[in-house]
């Protein structure tokens, strides 16, 4: 609209716009009436600060219905900007006109006081306006762009692989299935099994759960790649830290084993840390202040630090050895569970550590086997209160290997024959991992659950 200007703008450089007026579109946060006159706090979201305007009798007709527009209403206010170096603002600006573009009834939910997060998830289309929310979504568009930053500085193709898949990625029957049948009358064979030939793939299609095969398609034609897009599981885990739906990036690297594989996450972590400190100031203001005191000091120092590593092996010994009751005992051979990875991370390490080296059997069919014959070349990031953040590794690239692990787990072999493919022609050692964006954005914040840094969280029985 003509003339609007952004309250970041003004933020950035205050005596460009104390001549004359100056309009501003916005929202109200809150009204404070001082009888004479009243103070309202606009936030047009541009920046995480809001513009204080003062409203007086004197200057606006409209002053008394001004005061039942509501907090929520999207105003749009003229006047002019008044520097303030002495006042809490550093500015102010004293409207002459003030326009009620959309009013907000007095049932609006998000009332100046402190709401608790399971309230602000029952309203997923206001809360965005909430400070947790413009801080944290704000950091969420900065974050993505950061990554992509990082790899297209480094010349890494970024591959839209798709969503719609045919393939179980992970092998981990967690796929939700994309279907076009009437599903009170879905086609049947002649067993009574639902016939998918007649569906719209003539074949089933599911959501993906990964784009690392697809991936692994582009770094065998273009050696760098990443993908970074929506992944789907049906996992039945109600935990804090798993979302049906959550972006993941992936990069995969050709020529490359896991060594080259972890000192690529580690890269990609410091700059992003580093430039997302750099580039949302305020908004870090906010977090070290208001969810995680100290988190500030705790990022920049790891930026600067040499990430740990350890081999599974290294971490089941710690934890034998560990003075802690765990509700599960740790035992070669059995995942940890997130109270391990914790006391690993938090207790042992006190910072993030690569755990690498799983025994094959709890680990994905494609990773690449060790000489050992009982451990794979994978690796987990994982870190203090979130715990697993990245998994990756090298990639099987044998095609009689793979095919034997694929029928050893008793998985359909003909889903993967051009995955199996590409281990024919021209197969190089190579490797990649995945970076749970979400889970990134809950250590960066300190926010403890996944259903507040999506925008419209997708979890198990919860979704508005
Ligand atoms: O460890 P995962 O399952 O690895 C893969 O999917 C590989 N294909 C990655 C690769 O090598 N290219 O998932 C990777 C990361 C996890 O470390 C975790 O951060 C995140 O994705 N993640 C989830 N985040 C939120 N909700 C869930 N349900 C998640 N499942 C995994
Ligand atoms: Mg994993």
């Amino acid at each position: 609209m003509e003339n609007l200007v952004y309250i970041s703008d003004i933020y950035r450089e205050p005596e460009a716009y104390t001549e004359g007026e100056i309009r501003v579109g916005g929202w109200q946060r809150t009204l404070r009436d001082q009888k004479s006159f009243a103070f309202l706090d606009l936030r047009d979201g541009t920046d995480f600060r809001g513009l204080q305007i003062i409203l007086t009798p004197e200057a606006l007709e409209n002053y008394k219905e001004l005061a039942h527009a509501g907090n929520g209403a999207a105003l749009i206010c003229t006047g002019s900007l008044k520097l303030t170096p002495e006042g809490k603002q550093p500015f102010e600006l004293h409207a002459s006109k003030v326009e009620i573009e959309g009013k907000s009834p007095a049932d609006y939910p998000l009332q100046p006081k402190r709401h608790s997060p399971e309230f602000l998830r029952t309203i997923p289309h206001l809360r965005p306006r909430s400070n947790l929310f413009q801080a944290v979504f704000r950091l969420r568009s900065v974050l993505a762009f950061t990554l992509h930053e990082f790899f297209q500085k480094r010349g890494f193709v970024y591959a839209q692989t798709p969503i719609i898949s045919f393939s179980d990625g992970e092998g981990a029957g967690e796929m939700f299935t994309v279907t076009n049948f009437d599903l009170n009358h879905p086609a049947k064979t002649d067993k009574g099994e639902v016939d998918f030939s007649e569906d719209f793939f003539a074949r089933k299609a599911q959501l993906t759960v990964t784009g690392q095969m697809e991936g692994e398609a582009m770094a065998q034609a273009f050696r760098n790649i990443y993908t970074f897009g929506p992944t789907f599981r049906a996992e039945n885990s109600n935990t804090v830290r798993h979302a049906a739906e959550f972006w993941m990036l992936e990069p995969e690297l050709a020529f490359a084993d896991l060594d080259d594989v972890i000192a690529c996450a580690e890269d990609m972590l410091k700059y992003t840390i580093k430039h997302a400190l750099e580039a949302c100031p305020v908004e870090f203001e906010f977090f070290n202040n208001f969810v995680e005191k100290g988190l500030i000091e705790r990022l920049e120092k790891l930026v600067n630090a040499e990430f740990v590593r350890m081999t599974y092996t290294e971490a089941i010994a710690e934890l034998k050895k560990a003075e802690t009751e765990f509700s599960y005992l740790p035992e070669w051979g059995d995942d940890l569970q997130s109270e391990h990875e914790r006391y690993i991370c938090e207790k042992v390490i006190d910072g993030p550590v690569f755990v690498t080296d799983y025994p094959k059997d709890i680990k994905a069919f494609y990773m690449k086997q060790n000489e050992d014959g009982k451990t794979v070349a994978a690796t987990d990031l994982l870190v203090p209160y979130v715990g697993e953040i990245i998994g990756g590794s090298q990639r099987e690239e044998s095609e009689e290997k793979l095919r034997a692990r694929i029928r050893e787990l008793g998985m359909k072999e003909s889903e993967y024959e051009w995955y199996l493919a590409l281990r024919r022609y021209g197969s190089t050692r190579h490797g990649g991992f995945g970076l749970g964006f979400e889970r990134l954005l809950m250590y960066l914040t300190g926010v403890k659950n996944i259903r507040d840094v999506q925008i419209f969280p997708r979890t198990k029985g919860f979704c508005i």
